[in-house]
């Protein structure tokens, strides 16, 4: 190791988070953290909202330490997924040279070195917007940048994320992925995140924050109670997401919207109603959750095709897909019946706002 005792060397990372449209809910193994089932979901890759996380190592920390939004967070730290992170990407750590290609941290050295960790989520955490989807997927991005770490296959990064948290490993890419659920051979090494699609570029997300409160039942908890007690959630598993995500894949590739919205409300739906089949059940939607289902509807029958798609993952906020060409009008609807502070947003059409309001009153 070359580097003087006080010199620090940082680097920073973000990752988006992303929706699924056929959901995760339960695991196959706990300690490898692999899913029942296989996902599908979209990358919200062209907004603001992400994880940005920092890592700083030196010769002089003495211990590791992590903070989440401000807050150190001593217990996270050392919990078995966080570690699994620290420790997958350690195991593919290169040397580290300087512009000069003098040796600072050979491969050895990393081992030794004790690490300073920061991370901000730009949006609300544990609220059901898949704050543990960015949160991992920029933790593993920040080691693997810090420690200049190479895969021995394509896919293994995810692999890593995936162990943080099962739906970070879709994180890893942008565009739309699927995360194969992958056999126990190997230790899962083929429960990996794959892109489907690279860009769908009319796709949209219009996400309504209902609450940003801590939701009650953690999702890794949530779906635990669910495998062991929702004879549902193991029929859908086995006997519903294998052809529906095949679907799915098939719309995606085609850029049909309506299938594609057609099958994310109702895996939604679904995955809501396993919970409710959980004992004790979840609640994880609300009356307001309900009421965005409802105008979702009548406005896609009102128009007479889907032109809107609805989905809830482990919280009440809704995110809702729909094409480029739709979006103003959907978002006016929205903001008619969920009204936000005047001026936070310019330039939206609210023309078409008297007709929609008669149209929902049928
Ligand atoms: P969400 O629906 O937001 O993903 P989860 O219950 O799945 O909710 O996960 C929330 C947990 O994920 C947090 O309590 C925290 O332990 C972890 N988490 C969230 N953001 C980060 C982050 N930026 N870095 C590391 N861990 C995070
Ligand atoms: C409803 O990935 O948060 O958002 O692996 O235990 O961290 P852990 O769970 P997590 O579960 C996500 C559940 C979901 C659906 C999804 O993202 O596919
Ligand atoms: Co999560």
């Amino acid at each position: 190791m070359t580097t003087a005792t006080n010199s620090i060397y940082m680097v920073t990372m973000s990752a988006p988070t992303n929706i699924a449209v056929i959901k995760y809910w339960g695991k196959a193994d706990t300690h490898y953290n692999t899913p029942i089932n296989s996902s599908l979901s979209v990358t919200l890759d062209q907004t603001e909202l992400r994880a940005i996380t920092t890592i700083a190592v030196s010769k002089q920390f003495t211990k590791d330490r992590f903070w989440l939004n401000g807050v150190e967070e001593d217990e996270l730290l050392h919990s078995p997924r966080f570690r699994a992170c620290i420790e997958g990407v350690q195991k593919l750590a290169q040397d580290h040279y300087d512009a000069q290609g003098n040796l600072i941290y050979s491969k050895e050295d990393w081992k030794h070195l004790h690490l300073h960790i920061s991370s901000y989520n730009t949006f609300p955490t544990a609220a059901g917007l898949a704050s543990s989807a960015a949160g991992y997927a920029a933790l593993v991005a920040a080691l693997c940048q810090l420690y200049h770490a190479v895969e021995t296959f394509p896919g293994e990064f995810s692999t890593i994320a995936r162990q943080g948290s099962g739906s970070a490993c879709r994180s890893m890419y942008g565009g739309i992925v699927a995360w194969r659920q992958g056999t126990p051979k190997q230790e899962w090494r083929d429960s990996k995140a794959e892109p489907v699609l690279e860009d769908w570029p009319q796709l949209r997300a219009l996400l309504l924050v209902v609450s940003d409160s801590k939701k009650d039942t953690s999702s890794t908890t949530g779906m635990q109670t669910s495998v062991q007690t929702s004879m549902l959630l193991q029929y859908r598993a086995q006997h519903i997401v294998p052809a529906r995500l095949q679907a799915m894949e098939q719309a995606c590739h085609a850029r049909d919207f309506g299938t594609f919205a057609q099958l994310t409300m109702q895996d939604s739906n679904q995955f809501h109603a396993t919970c409710l089949d959980t004992y004790p059940p979840i609640f994880y939607m609300n009356d307001i959750s309900r009421q965005i289902v409802r105008i979702v509807t009548v406005y896609n029958s009102w128009a007479g095709e889907l032109r809107a798609a609805y989905t809830f993952d482990a919280g009440p906020n809704a995110v809702i897909y729909c094409l480029e060409q739709h979006q103003q009008h959907l978002a006016a609807l929205l903001c008619h019946y969920f009204p936000i502070p005047k001026g936070a947003l310019s330039g939206l059409d609210t023309s078409s706002m008297a007709l929609e309001e008669s149209l929902l009153q049928a």
